[in-house]
């Protein structure tokens, strides 16, 4: 497949998607993880990045992006939770990932992030932590391709999903158009993803379930058949 520029989530038109994170994965065999989990069928790569500082946890770099882009044409969707946002960007566009969604809340300047997004030809999505109301989505809303809806407080993998997360998933939906994703991320399983799908998601990250799981394409298809292929 080759690389195409520009917003990858339009290639994903009317379909579900399934985005395993490499934060559970196993980092001794990144390479070969991603090989399982797209012979098992995930659509996108989503790569969480953590800075130490907008949450507690460290996770991973631009450079570790960069062997990621080497080692496959997957799109990377690249998820920065990062106090600096604007620094990180350019970076990791550099480094290839195909999407980079920040967190509104680490930034006055978002609309400028997404156009500087559109610019480097990425995808640009916004991120939701589960404090914050779709309200602080009122400025650009009309201009990203994504809105990730965290459905556990981002830092870490294997958190309980939080229910009430659904009522702000049906809210956004509510505000996106229909050629704009929907995305949720923590705590993603069988029965969760369904609620998430029937509240208005339309792209679900799953670390654990699936990286976790014994056999990745079962874990995969198990998810894929609870909301259906699209
Ligand atoms: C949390 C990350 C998630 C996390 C999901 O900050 O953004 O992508 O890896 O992990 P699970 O699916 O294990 O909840
Ligand atoms: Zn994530």
């Amino acid at each position: 497949m080759d690389i195409q520029r520009g917003n990858p989530w339009a290639g994903f038109a009317g379909r579900r998607v399934i985005a395993p994170s490499l934060l559970a994965c196993d980092f001794a065999h990144v390479g070969r993880e991603i090989d399982r989990a797209l012979d098992a069928g995930a659509d996108v790569i989503h790569v969480d990045v953590m800075d130490g500082h907008f949450v507690s946890n460290l996770s991973m770099g631009p450079p570790v992006v960069g062997s990621l882009r080497k080692y496959t044409d997957a799109v990377l969707d690249v998820h920065i939770m990062v106090t600096d946002p604007a620094f990180y960007i350019e970076r990791f566009a550099d480094a290839g990932a195909d999407s980079i969604t920040f967190h509104i809340e680490a930034t006055d300047e978002a609309l400028v992030l997404i156009e500087r997004l559109g610019v480097l030809g990425l995808g640009a999505g916004v991120s939701l932590r589960p404090a914050t109301e779709p309200e602080a989505l009122s400025e650009v809303i009309e201009a990203v391709d994504l809105v990730l809806v965290m459905t556990v407080e981002p830092g870490y993998g294997g958190q309980e999903f939080m229910y009430d997360m659904l009522d702000k998933i049906t809210a956004v939906r509510g505000m996106l158009r229909s050629d704009q994703r929907l995305q949720v991320d923590g705590g993603i399983d069988n029965d969760t993803i369904v609620r998430c799908a029937r509240s208005g998601a339309d792209v679900f990250v799953a670390g654990s379930n699936i990286f976790r799981a014994d056999d990745i394409a079962e874990a995969i298809g198990g998810l894929r058949q609870a909301v259906g292929s699209n």
